[in-house]
């Protein structure tokens, strides 16, 4: 089978333009996660924005909700639903502060009764196809094997997995022992397992593919821009190194001229860029020089001197 990649959700940084400019310059990602969609009534301009199919034409795009209230998670799903899409994801994963202590993201993990209580609620009234991202637990993995049982319950047609707890946020040891629980409790015939986290390199994939035969769906977030080119070569797509430059160049001038289009100054498409430059940096071997100067900008000129030596 051939290995499907997602681009991971990541508030700030995969929105519309982001995924427009990979899906124009590096298009070798089979489906978008949008950052996390916060539970609402009515969803705002910016959200409506971001998900409105005129935004996102021939991209498979799929709405993460923040929730942990079946019937709240079910009305954002259905007004989504009047845009055309048929797929949600709930995040079971995030770790910011003032998500978990309203119980949402990873702050369900701590409990895995009102886990459940969510799910039976959710899965008894989902009536399109809701998926769940998730991490391994909240302080630590002791109760993985009950989350696991409990997600096992469930009609979960998609289950990704970042091996982390909310305590690791996004750095430390990958907890590979228990994806290995998760693969081997989990009826995949049933719920497609999604790997995520650190996927960054090929040789980071190739061992990840070679602990996992088995799993063919990969969710890379950080490492897509880290190498933008990550999911072409994952697929086996060589390209010559000025080819890939000029497609590098392209993809980054059409992020930096729809930030400044979408921003009313040109400080918030400037602390974007510098956003996605923290990660891309590593793409070129002068990086902390590139770096240094590229921090330093204040505005547009001084962000396009920075980077004229690179492109
Ligand atoms: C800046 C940032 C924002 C993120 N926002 C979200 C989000 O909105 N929803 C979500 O489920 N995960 C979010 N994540 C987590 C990523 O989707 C992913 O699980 C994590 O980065 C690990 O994958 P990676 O090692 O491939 O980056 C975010 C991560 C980062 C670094």
């Amino acid at each position: 089978m051939t290995n499907e990649i997602y681009l991971a959700p990541m508030e700030g940084l995969t929105g519309y333009i982001i995924r427009n400019a990979f899906h124009h310059h590096f298009d070798y990602i089979d489906k978008y996660y949008t950052p996390f969609i916060p539970a609402a009534k009515r969803m705002n301009f910016k959200i409506k924005n971001d998900i409105s199919p005129d935004n996102n034409a021939g991209i498979i795009v799929v709405p993460q909700l923040m929730t942990i209230i079946g019937e709240e998670a079910m009305d954002m799903a259905h007004q989504l639903r009047d845009y055309g899409y048929n797929e949600v994801n709930i995040n079971l994963g995030c770790p910011s502060g003032t998500v978990v202590s309203k119980g949402r993201g990873s702050g369900i993990l701590a409990d895995p009764e009102k886990l459940d209580h969510f799910l039976e609620e959710l899965y008894s009234i989902a009536d399109m196809n809701v998926t769940i991202k998730t991490r391994v637990g909240f302080n630590d993995d002791e109760s993985w094997p009950r989350l696991v049982e409990i997600y096992s319950k469930y009609p979960i047609s998609e289950l990704t997995i970042h091996p982390r707890v909310q305590k690791d946020f996004y750095k430390g040891a990958i907890r590979l022992e228990d994806f290995d629980l998760a693969v081997s409790a989990i009826d995949q015939s049933k719920t497609r397992l999604v790997y995520n986290g650190d996927i960054n390199s090929m040789e980071n994939f190739n061992l990840i593919k070679e602990r996992y035969p088995s799993i063919n769906s990969f969710m890379i977030g950080r490492g897509m821009f880290m190498h933008p080119s990550l999911a072409a070569q994952i697929k086996g797509v060589t390209m010559e190194e000025a080819e890939y430059r000029q497609r590098l160049k392209n993809w980054h001038d059409e992020i930096l001229n729809g930030y400044l289009e979408l921003f009313s100054g040109e400080k918030d498409a400037i602390f974007r860029m510098k956003e996605i430059w923290s990660y891309l940096k590593d793409d070129f071997e002068d990086s902390n020089r590139i770096w240094k100067k590229i921090k330093k900008a204040q505005n547009v000129a001084d962000y396009k001197a920075a980077i004229s030596t690179i492109f």
